[in-house]
């Protein structure tokens, strides 16, 4: 449980805050690629961390991130002209490019100075993987782009999905953190034989490690033959959880990035990023897009009752709910728009999720008292991650995992990235 002072503390995340100046010391997703595909397309809105903004595609193809009120008297960019370099506003024709300049102010009188003394609120950003990052906080303070694998390999051999959580952002980044829900949430009655492995043993043993990104989640069950089924997933500092959903048992091929950016206090944005190290994408990978309304709200929420058959419930899942992203979703919404951790009761299974909230006070409480918070990339020598690593494994119970997998263990603050190369990932 959490004091209500330390529940607060975590869940608030406007602009000054303790945790929103914390989310704001790092890059995160703040919208897809296909919202704005085109030069001089149409804007979008983006609510993100409790700020109303802007985004458009120049003629350049440089991408602006603008606060939503025009600097002149509030009316909405969103309705602006996005032409010749810049957004233009609909009311009196004030125009700003990428970096929040106003480049045009003509109904002033044509020697006006006006516009030079004006800077609108515009952050900057950095697209990859089908994904636009933005870093929402001080410029002078402006980290590296972390280089996590994802953002690194190919564009084919990524996918995303983004849909809207009505809940606090913390709730949904918990449910990541969180293996032992696996076991029942997400269960299935149907082919029994083909039943993944989390199902044989309800009840795992967990461990947690600080690492220089975060937090390492290892969860390992006994199955038979004398093999430990074992789980890595990965809490990210600020709003990541890395998970190894969707991949085989023993696949070592990339893994799933979920993550939940706060778009105010009650709501926020679900990304689900996938990548490949060694092959394009198929079709059938990205099937959460089925369950995505085009303004990615979800077609099962709170007020259809997640669309749930009580009759498939008996006999099919152990929801009778369809899909992963929607068991997700009821089970992090209906505890209300901002649980209150006082109230809860947290037992064996919930030492991972304990860690996570442990490491985001540190953070959080670091910031506060003038340090600097972990995992800030300052160094392109010490941007490199290939040991935030996700995946299944089987493993005879004798050999320790941190054995098989030693470059789980190394840490991009203190080894160089040749460390990485001399030590092979495991080939299953
Ligand atoms: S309100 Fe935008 S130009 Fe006047
Ligand atoms: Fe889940």
């Amino acid at each position: 449980m959490l004091s209500k002072e330390d529940n607060e503390l975590l869940t608030q995340t406007n602009a000054g805050t303790p945790m929103g100046d914390l989310i704001r010391c790092y890059w995160i997703p703040a919208l897809l690629s296909e919202e704005i595909p085109q030069r001089d397309g149409p804007p979008v809105r983006v609510r993100l961390l409790g700020e109303e903004l802007v985004a458009f595609r120049d003629s350049h193809g440089r991408i602006g991130l603008l606060g939503e009120r025009c600097a002149h008297r509030g009316t909405s960019l969103f309705y602006g002209r996005n032409e010749e370099c810049g957004l233009r506003c609909i009311y009196h024709g004030w125009k700003y490019d990428v970096e929040g300049n106003v480049l045009d102010t003509p109904a002033e009188p044509g020697d006006s100075d006006f516009k030079k003394k004006l800077r609108h609120t515009a952050y900057p950003t950095h697209e990859a993987g089908g994904v636009i990052y933005a870093y929402l906080g001080p410029r002078d303070k402006m980290p590296l782009f972390p280089a996590y694998e994802w953002t690194q390999v190919p564009l084919e051999q990524t996918y995303v999905t983004k849909c809207l959580l009505e809940c606090n952002y913390l709730q949904g980044l918990e449910g990541e953190c969180d293996s032992s829900h696996l076991s029942f949430l997400h269960r299935a009655f149907t082919n029994e034989r083909n039943q993944p492995l989390y199902k044989s043993d309800t009840a795992p043993f967990y461990e947690t490690e600080e690492t220089d990104f975060g937090v390492r989640l290892i969860a390992t069950r006994n199955v038979a033959d004398n093999q430990h089924y074992v789980r890595f997933s990965a809490f990210v500092t600020p709003v990541y959880g890395c998970v190894p959903a969707g991949r085989p048992t023993n696949e070592l091929d990339g893994y799933e990035i979920h993550t939940y950016v706060p778009a105010d206090d009650t709501h926020c944005w679900r990304y689900d990023i996938g990548f490949h190290r060694t092959r394009a994408v198929r079709e059938d990978e990205v099937h959460r897009r089925k369950q995505i309304n085009p303004d990615y709200t979800r077609i099962r929420h709170a007020r259809n009752n997640y669309l749930q058959d009580r009759q498939i419930q008996k006999t099919v899942n152990f929801t009778g709910i369809e899909d992963f992203l929607n068991h997700d979703a009821c089970a992090t919404e209906s505890m209300g728009p901002i649980f209150d951790r006082s109230r809860e009761h947290l037992g064996v299974s919930d030492k991972a999720v304990i860690a996570v909230r442990k490491s985001l006070l540190s953070s959080v409480k670091a910031l506060r008292d003038g340090r600097e918070p972990p995992h800030i990339v300052r160094q392109a020598q010490r941007n490199w991650f290939p040991h935030i690593d996700c995946f299944a494994y089987l493993l005879p119970r004798a050999v320790p995992w941190r054995q098989r997998f030693d470059y789980l263990t190394l840490s991009a603050e203190k080894e160089n990235p040749a460390a990485f190369s001399a030590q092979e990932r495991a080939v299953s």
